[in-house]
């Protein structure tokens, strides 16, 4: 769907996921992360860009494992995350649009639980890749766990988190030859229309990854 589509609809707040493609599982476990891939670090800083092509091709169930873990996972046994957050709020819940599903990325067990069996993927932005590139995220900030920071601190807090995920994804894709860009230009309210969010949930950001196209 052309950009322009989208903002008119979006005007209307007639901006719609499509129907999903194939069934959706309600949960989906994700394979253990392998910890020991990827290019050393210096490399993937040297390669880090924002990319808009992408192929259609779905990433692998272990890539997406990897993505994941890498973007926001569990890598402490005191629950710690490979992202920072103020006074360890956790406070920023991903969401995976799949052309099968909408899911929530549930770190504790390293699995997808669906939220919206349809495909969300367009309602994820203005531009017209996200509607097929295989999997765009959306970074959502639940403000019922940020009861300890004060409250005009929240969204800033909450955004400086989801800018690091953001860049865990950026690192990652750059070192495993993805292509990934972050994205402000969102319709936030279709978006938690979408995936039925309540007054206590911001939507943030949305970032697209995927194989590059051309
Ligand atoms: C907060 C933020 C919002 C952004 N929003 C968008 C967006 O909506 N669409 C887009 O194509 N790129 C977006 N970008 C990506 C920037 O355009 C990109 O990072 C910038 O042009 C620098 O390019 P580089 O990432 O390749 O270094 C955003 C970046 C940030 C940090």
């Amino acid at each position: 769907m052309s950009t322009l589509t989208k903002m008119a609809l979006g005007v209307m707040g007639q901006l719609r996921p499509r129907p999903a493609k194939g069934a959706a599982a309600s949960t989906i476990k994700l394979p253990a992360p392998d910890k020991r891939a990827g290019m050393p670090l210096m490399e993937a800083l040297a390669k880090r860009r924002s990319s808009r092509e992408f192929a259609r091709k779905p990433l692998p169930l272990p890539v997406l494992s990897n993505l994941l873990w890498a973007a926001f996972g569990v890598n402490r046994r005191d629950g710690g995350r490979t992202a920072p957050s103020a006074i360890n709020s956790q406070e920023i819940d991903v969401y995976v649009a799949l052309p099968t599903g909408a899911y929530l990325y549930d770190a504790q067990q390293h699995a997808l639980r669906l939220v919206a069996a349809s495909d969300l993927r367009r309602v994820t932005g203005y531009q017209d890749f996200v509607d097929e590139a295989p999997l765009d995220l959306v970074y959502v900030a639940d403000h019922r766990r940020m009861r300890m920071v004060p409250v005009g601190q929240r969204e800033s807090y909450a955004s400086a988190a989801a800018g690091s995920i953001s860049q865990n994804v950026y690192l990652f894709a750059a070192s495993g030859g993805l292509a990934t860009v972050i994205r402000a230009w969102i319709d936030r309210s279709a978006i938690a229309d979408a995936l039925g969010l309540s007054h206590d949930q911001q939507v943030l950001l949305s970032q697209t990854v995927g194989y590059p196209g051309k």
